[in-house]
């Protein structure tokens, strides 16, 4: 997730492009920088930072006022976040500018062909091969150039670009990430979206997916990527500033949470071949040593924990490895038994959680391999590690991680998966089965975010309920506590996640008509167990609610006060969609109760102390 700006008009394009990367500053804020037409050529000043660090290496350069101007605020992808792999990139010549938000799958393939040709590459990224294209094809109208390099990159791609034979003229290009155009009087603007021109103008155009658009100062035209002309429809913009931020929604957590359908597509893109088995080329290199492991270690905290206890079940099942969790505060002190057959696997969204980290530096020291999956790269964690997993979620602003975890979950079953390949624990069919399932997961948390009005009455009746309880077994466990961690983070009600089969033995003391029991019974392997443990609740006075998979409501009908549903899954794939409901009630309840879900009372997004 990135944000891109665009101006040409009469105005000076910097001046425009600034308060606009600030205003999509929440798409993206590990570098920035902006291009803008300079006498016979385009200047560009780029940064490692935040706009203001931007701004403030702007303050250092002359500036001279320029009509036409790209802009991007970058969430790396390829590449650490530092000033040469900040956007706009550049051809050899200087001539082709392009900043790009997106994932351009065939790079590598792309670039090795470019530089057989004699293209020399300046940044680690996957943009530049979009510049160097644009190069070669100097005689043909920049418009129809981004249509041909459309056409030949593969995977999700918003471009904006500029050339210096072209002044006053922009061309932008839409698959899979967002672009929209904002049209003014006699000046014109792209933008990643809305606030990135809100305060000019109010009249907007939606690109749609593999669309070509050109702008100048007094014409919008957009193309198929055939060259055809497509009619532009215009809407205009009611959204306040603040409502285009958050993308029309209340709240950066429910955009967050509505998002999980494009994360998790963005964390699953280029993972999986083309025959449908898992290929993660960042564990390629260590393929070797992954077959002489004996054992798996996974250290996290909070909601990156929900994730290890996945992780541990994925893992055993698929590889028949041993595997251990730990809270990550709790690793060193119980004095591990590691060496260098030990993978230690960190998960931190941030990748800057202190206690992950040092869990993580404990194991180093005992030569163990080291893997991070994390939501930033060049974090912490990533550098600390011998191969990362980047979860692509974009930058969660919620202090309650949604996007994020269900991107961990999927990255987490990746590299399930891809040590049963190269351990051969499993044959290749069964995995190529499962990731069939881990390739609907888009398409069945989209099922379940539709439904999320179901929950509202749900919400509306237990606001006010003081303790809850959690309960699932084997893959519901780690949806029960996160659900559980999710109520007590934002809705502050003491909940309590608890393996549902454990309840017999003490907290069943605490069971009475005033406790709510959320039972989480998707997992088909052990439905029936649960049951009969949620049985146990209601017959102790509890309110039920269950979370099933669709087609077993008549086995809940007996025990639920309410039932929930998700679309079915294939065993543990099928936590991701599981947790969604979860999410969703736990939102609900703090919006009835008037919290502030974003920032909720003595949290904090990344926790860098012991
Ligand atoms: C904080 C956040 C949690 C998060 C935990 C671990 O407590 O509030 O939402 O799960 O840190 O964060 P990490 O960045 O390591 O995943």
């Amino acid at each position: 997730m990135c944000g891109i700006v665009g101006y040409v008009g009469p105005r000076s394009a910097v001046d425009l492009l600034i308060p606009g990367l600030a205003r999509l500053e929440y798409r993206g804020y590990d570098s920035a920088g902006v291009a803008f037409q300079d006498g016979d050529g385009i200047a560009v000043v780029k940064q490692a930072g935040r706009i203001a660090d931007l701004e403030r290496s702007l303050g250092k350069v002359e500036v001279r006022a320029s009509n036409t101007g790209i802009g991007h605020t970058r969430w790396a992808t390829h590449g650490v976040p530092n000033t040469i792999n900040a956007h706009p990139h550049r051809d050899c010549t200087g001539t082709v500018i392009v900043v790009h938000n997106g994932i351009i799958e065939n790079w590598l393939a792309l670039k090795s062909e470019l530089e057989g040709r004699g293209h020399e590459f300046a940044s680690d990224t996957d943009t530049e091969v979009v510049a160097h294209l644009i190069e070669e094809m100097a005689d043909l109208p920049l418009a129809e150039a981004v249509r041909e390099v459309m056409r030949q990159a593969e995977g999700a791609l918003a471009l904006g670009v500029m050339r210096s034979t072209d002044p006053l003229l922009l061309v932008g290009g839409r698959r899979g990430s967002p672009l929209v155009v904002g049209i003014g009087d006699g000046e014109n603007f792209l933008g990643s979206d809305i606030p990135a021109f809100l305060e000019h103008t109010r009249k907007m155009a939606v690109i749609e997916d593999d669309r070509v658009v050109a702008i100048t100062p007094d014409s919008v035209e957009i193309t198929d990527l055939a060259g055809n002309v497509v009619e532009t429809t215009e809407r205009f913009i009611e959204w306040d500033l603040e409502a285009a931020e958050k993308g029309g929604y209340a709240t950066f957590m429910e955009k967050e949470i509505y998002e999980q359908p494009k994360a998790i597509s963005d964390t699953l893109r280029g993972r999986i071949n083309q025959s449908g088995m898992v290929s993660l080329e960042e564990l390629g290199h260590l393929d070797e040593r992954l077959r002489e492991i004996d054992k798996v270690f996974v250290v996290a905290c909070g909601t990156s924990f929900h994730a290890a206890m996945m992780a541990k079940y994925a893992i055993e099942r698929w590889t028949r490895l041993p595997v251990e969790i730990d809270i990550a505060s709790e690793f060193r002190y119980r004095d591990p038994v590691l060496d260098r057959r030990s993978l230690v696997i960190g998960i931190s969204q941030s990748g800057e959680t202190l206690d992950t980290l040092a869990a993580v530096r404990y194991a180093r020291a005992q030569r163990s391999l080291l893997l991070a999956v994390s939501n930033v790269v060049d974090s912490a964690l990533a550098r600390e590690a011998d191969a990362v997993l980047y979860t692509r979620a974009g930058p969660e602003i919620g202090v309650a991680a949604t996007k994020t975890f269900t991107t961990q979950l999927v990255a987490l079953q990746l590299i399930g998966l891809h040590l049963a390949r190269v351990r051969g624990s499993i044959d290749e069919g069964s995995i190529m089965n499962l990731i069939k399932g881990v390739r609907q997961l888009p398409e069945l948390v989209q099922q379940t975010l539709d439904r999320a009005g179901e929950i509202d009455a749900i919400a509306a009746k237990f606001a006010d309920t003081r303790d809850v309880f959690f309960l699932g077994r084997s893959g519901d466990f780690p949806v029960a506590m996160e659900g559980a961690l999710k109520l007590k983070e934002i809705a502050y009600t003491r909940a309590e996640g608890y393996a549902a089969g454990e309840m017999k033995h003490g907290p069943i003391a605490l069971i009475d008509e005033n406790v709510l029991v959320v039972g989480v019974a998707t997992d088909s392997r052990v439905r029936a167990k649960t049951l009969s443990n949620l049985q146990e609740m209601k017959a102790r006075g509890a309110m039920i609610v269950v979370l099933a998979e669709e087609g077993t409501e008549a086995e809940m009908a007996g025990v639920a006060d309410h039932i929930l549903t998700v679309p079915a899954s294939p065993d543990l794939i099928g936590t991701v969609t599981a947790v969604v409901p979860l999410q969703l009630l736990a939102y609900q309840i703090a919006t009835v109760k008037g919290l502030d879900v974003d920032k909720p009372r003595n949290l904090a997004k990344t926790v860098t102390v012991e």
